[in-house]
C-alpha cells in the first residue's frame, strides 16, 4: 500500500502516454514486495532541467528517461557510467543521496534478450541502424560477437559507430543500408538486429522478405507491433524471431536492480506486457 515511506521512480519522456513501463515496474515491485511505486511524467523538452532538478529536491529514487531526452539528459546528471561514456545516452539515473547517476540499460538489455534465444560468441551480426539504441547494442555485444556490420540509411553515422567500435578494438564494418548491402552482407551472417525505428507503428520492413534465410536470428527492437513485417517475414521464412518486448523487459529488470538492488521477475513482466499489448 502506498504510505508515507513510499519511495518513487519515475519515467520522463514524450511522449509517455503509451509506455508499458509503469506497469512492468510496478507489477514487478509489488511481486517483490517493495515500497515503490512507478509513475510516468509527460514533459515539454524547455522543462527538463526543472524536472531532473526535481528529482532531487522530492528524493525521487531513480528515473527511466526515454525519448527525446536520452541524450540531452546527461548534461544534468553529476556521475555518468562507462557504458553511458561509450554510448553517449542515458536511459536510467539513480539518485543516490542527491548525487544523479546516469546509466544505460538499452545494451544489456538487448543482449539479455539475444542471449535467451542464441549463443553470441563467435557469430557475426548485422546492425542495422547507427543512433542512440544501435550504440547501446553495439557496445554491449561487441566483447561477445565476432564481427560488427553496421548498415545505416545515413552512411556517414555508420562509419562513425564502426570506427568507435574498432578503436575499442573490435572488429566492425560499415555500409550503407541499401538491398545491394543487404544481400552481400546477409550470406555470411547468423544474427540481424534490427535497431532502426522502420516497422514502429507501420507495416514496413527494413529487409526484403527474399533476402531472410531460413536459421537467421531476427531481432526486432520495435515492439509495436509486437510482430513487426520484418518478423512475420522472418517467422515465414523459418528463422528464429525475438521481439522487441523482450529488449524492453530485460532493460526494465537492469533499471529496476540499479535502483532497489534487487533482480525482478522478468516472466512476470513479460507477461503483463504482453497482456497490455493484446488489450490494445
Ligand atoms: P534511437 O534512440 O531509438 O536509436 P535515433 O537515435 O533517432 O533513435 O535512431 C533512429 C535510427 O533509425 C537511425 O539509425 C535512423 O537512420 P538515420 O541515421 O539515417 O536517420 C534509423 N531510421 C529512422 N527512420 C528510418 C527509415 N525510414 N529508413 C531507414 N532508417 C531509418
Amino acid at each position: 500500500m502506498i504510505n508515507s515511506k513510499t519511495k518513487v521512480l519515475c519515467l520522463v519522456g514524450k511522449p509517455v502516454r503509451h509506455s508499458l513501463s509503469p506497469i512492468i515496474h510496478n507489477i514487478a515491485l509489488n511481486d517483490l514486495n517493495l515500497n515503490y511505486v512507478y509513475v510516468a511524467f509527460e514533459i515539454e523538452g524547455n522543462q527538463l532541467e526543472n524536472a531532473i532538478r526535481g528529482i532531487k529536491a522530492l528524493g525521487i529514487k531513480g528515473a527511466n528517461i526515454t525519448m527525446p531526452y536520452k541524450i540531452e539528459v546527461l548534461k544534468y546528471l553529476d556521475e555518468l557510467s562507462k557504458d553511458v561514456k561509450e554510448i553517449g545516452a542515458v536511459n536510467t539515473i539513480l539518485n543516490e543521496n542527491s548525487i544523479l547517476k546516469g546509466y544505460n540499460t538499452d545494451g544489456v538489455g538487448a543482449l539479455r534478450a539475444l542471449e535467451k534465444f542464441t549463443e553470441l560468441d563467435d557469430k557475426k551480426v548485422i546492425l542495422l541502424g547507427a543512433g542512440g539504441s544501435a550504440k547501446a547494442i553495439a557496445t554491449a555485444i561487441s566483447e561477445k560477437v565476432s564481427e560488427i556490420v553496421v548498415l545505416n540509411r545515413t552512411e556517414n553515422k555508420a562509419v562513425e559507430l564502426a570506427s568507435r567500435l574498432k578503436e575499442r578494438g573490435f572488429n566492425a564494418r560499415a555500409l550503407k543500408l541499401n538491398n545491394k548491402n543487404l544481400r552481400n552482407e546477409i550470406r555470411n551472417v547468423h544474427i540481424l538486429i534490427n535497431a532502426t525505428s522502420v516497422g514502429m507503428n507501420s507495416d514496413v520492413s527494413p529487409v526484403p522478405k527474399y533476402l531472410l534465410k531460413p536459421g537467421l536470428v531476427v531481432f526486432d527492437i520495435v515492439y509495436n507491433p509486437l510482430e513487426t513485417k520484418l518478423l512475420r517475414d522472418a517467422r515465414e521464412k523459418q528463422c528464429i524471431t525475438i521481439n522487441g518486448l523482450w529488449m524492453l523487459v530485460y532493460q526494465g529488470a537492469e533499471s529496476l536492480k540499479i535502483w532497489t538492488g534487487f533482480y525482478p521477475n522478468v516472466q512476470l513482466m513479460r507477461e503483463t506486457a504482453l497482456k497490455m499489448v493484446r488489450k490494445r
